[in-house]
């Protein structure tokens, strides 16, 4: 099959694009790298798949779409500092570039869309464990915008019969996540600091708990929801373990993988997102208490729908996981 991946030179679209040029698909690479890595793109030595360099808001999606069979959107700005200082750029990126992914789509016929939500629209939710079925009232601009996007999919598969599946992914970690970035997601920044001998500054000392699923269990899945039969209308599906992790015990596992007693500096929550000063500097500054109620957020999500609907689970180990998150940093950074 021809598969085409927006942010495929991405952590999740480049692991995801691997698997399915091994099993022996015709794979595009389709990204603007503003946030992609070529190395990403490198298999056994050599590249693999067809890259495409060009950004999801292009009004000539079509002809990219011609002869594909399923479309992963993947493309997305998924830092949430990022997403708020800019939201017009987030806006346009994860809500008007989804709209001329799937309008492409649509025009070319294309099988099947997976599109790449994120649990981040659960963040006003109260539950232990969240599911599907959960009402939703985000309120950061990140996770608006991902909400929006679901109510799009929703449109095209209402409108149009669309055959769309909705992703929503709980903390993906794993090799080949960007450890170069302003602020890189929590795993691969541990890891960089760590490699790096260096203290890390970490926010949460408390027992809130995220859920964390492998990138390689992510993968499995995906390949599934690409395989499975039947029509979804845009049917929404948690991405998730069902585990739920601290700051302070996933410290504790990168400490056991890299052998290095390294004490981990804990700052004031309100101060997480002061490396992005035009938050706070113009006008009415963000709200400090927000951010310390994300910083201390309890995020666990409920996988029994996606495990029932294509016979998947989470296998990888926390352990082992974050061993290999530590492994793969000292790789590329040495
Ligand atoms: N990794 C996670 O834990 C997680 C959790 C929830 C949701 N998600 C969502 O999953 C998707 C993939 O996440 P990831 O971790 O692989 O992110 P990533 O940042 O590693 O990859 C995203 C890719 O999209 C590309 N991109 C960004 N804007 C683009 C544009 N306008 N046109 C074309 N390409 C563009 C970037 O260059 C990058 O390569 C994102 O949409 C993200 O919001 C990820």
């Amino acid at each position: 099959m021809k598969i085409l991946i927006t942010g495929g030179a991405g952590f999740i679209g480049s692991q995801l694009g691997k698997h399915l040029h091994r099993a022996g698909h015709e794979v595009v690479l389709f990204d603007n790298m503003s946030f992609g890595h070529l190395d990403n793109l490198i298999l056994e030595g050599a590249p693999f798949g067809q890259l495409v360099c060009k950004d999801v808001r292009d009004r000539d999606l079509l002809s990219d779409m011609k002869g594909v069979n399923t479309v992963f959107h993947l493309a997305g700005i998924a830092a949430l500092p990022v997403c708020q200082q800019d939201p017009s750029e987030a806006y346009d990126v994860n809500v008007a570039g989804v709209a001329n992914v799937l309008e492409a789509a649509r025009r070319a016929g294309v099988r099947r869309v997976i599109f790449s939500s994120t649990s981040a629209v659960y963040e006003k939710t109260k539950a232990e464990r969240f599911s599907e079925a959960d009402p939703i009232s985000p309120d950061l601009v990140y996770a608006c915008t991902k909400a929006a996007a679901e109510q799009l999919c929703d449109a095209f598969a209402v409108n149009y019969g669309m055959d769309i599946v909705v992703c929503r992914f709980f903390n993906v970690y794993g090799p080949h996540q960007d450890v170069t970035r302003t602020s890189p997601p929590f795993t691969s920044y541990v890891a960089r600091e760590l490699v790096m001998g260096r203290s890390p500054n970490l926010f949460n000392n408390s027992d809130a708990r995220r859920d964390y699923v492998h990138s390689d269990d992510v993968v499995d899945l995906l390949s599934r929801m690409l395989q499975a039969e039947g029509h979804f209308a845009a049917e929404r599906f948690n991405v998730c373990s069902g585990q739920g992790h601290s700051v302070p015990e996933l410290y504790t596992l990168f400490l056991e993988a890299s052998g290095k007693k390294i004490e981990p500096i804990y700052n004031d929550p309100r101060s997480y997102w002061d490396r992005y000063p035009a938050l706070f500097e113009q006008g009415m500054p963000l709200s400090r208490e927000r951010i310390t109620e994300e910083v201390f957020k309890n995020a666990i999500g409920n996988p029994d729908k996606s495990s029932q609907r294509f016979g998947w689970k989470a296998r990888r180990n926390i352990r082992e996981g974050i061993a290999s998150v530590y492994d793969d940093a000292k790789r590329r950074l040495s």
